[in-house]
C-alpha cells in the first residue's frame, strides 16, 4: 500500500447519529477514493484485538466497550500521502483540541467517542486494513 492508502472507521457515536453520509462526503470532497467499505458491529473481543496496542492504557476497557456498543463503518481510502493527509482532515484525537473544519471538530462528542479513526502510519494502515478486509488486492 506504500504511502497511498489509509484505513478509517466511522465510530459508533457518529454512525449511530446518522453522520456517516456527511462524513463520507467530506472525505470524498478532500480527494480520497473509497477502495473498500463495510458496516459492521465489533464484538468486545474484536475491538480489544484491534486496539491491542493500547492494552496498558487506563482507557482501554472503556474504549473496547464503546467500540462494540454500536455499528461502525470500516473503510480503506486511497490518495497520495493518504495517512498524513487523512490525519489532518480528521483533526486531533481530543475534539476540544481539533482544528475548525476537521471531522472531529464537527462530529466528535468526546476524546473517546471521537467520531472517526485514522491510521497513524503506512505500516498500521496495512495491518488495520487487513484486519477487516482480506481481499484488498481486488479493490
Ligand atoms: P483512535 O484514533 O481510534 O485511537 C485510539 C482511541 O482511543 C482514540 O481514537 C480514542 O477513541 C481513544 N482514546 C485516546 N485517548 C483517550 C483518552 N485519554 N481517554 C479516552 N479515550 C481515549
Amino acid at each position: 500500500m506504500a504511502g497511498n492508502r489509509t484505513f478509517t472507521m466511522i465510530k459508533p457515536d457518529a454512525f449511530g447519529a446518522g453522520n456517516t453520509g456527511a462524513i463520507l462526503k467530506i472525505i470524498e470532497g478532500a480527494g480520497f477514493k473509497i477502495k473498500a467499505a463495510k458496516a459492521l458491529r465489533l464484538t468486545q473481543e474484536k475491538a480489544g484485538k484491534f486496539y491491542e496496542v493500547h492494552k496498558e492504557r487506563p482507557f482501554y476497557n472503556d474504549l473496547c466497550s464503546y467500540m462494540s456498543s454500536g455499528s461502525i463503518l470500516a473503510a480503506v481510502l486511497e490518495k497520495e500521502n493518504a495517512v498524513a493527509d487523512f490525519r489532518k482532515l480528521i483533526g486531533a484525537t481530543n475534539p476540544v483540541e481539533a482544528e475548525e473544519g476537521t471531522i472531529r471538530k464537527l462530529f466528535a462528542k468526546s476524546i473517546e467517542a471521537n467520531a472517526i479513526h485514522g491510521s497513524d502510519s503506512d505500516e498500521n494502515a496495512e495491518i488495520e486494513s487487513r484486519f477487516f478486509f482480506s481481499k484488498l488486492e481486488e479493490v
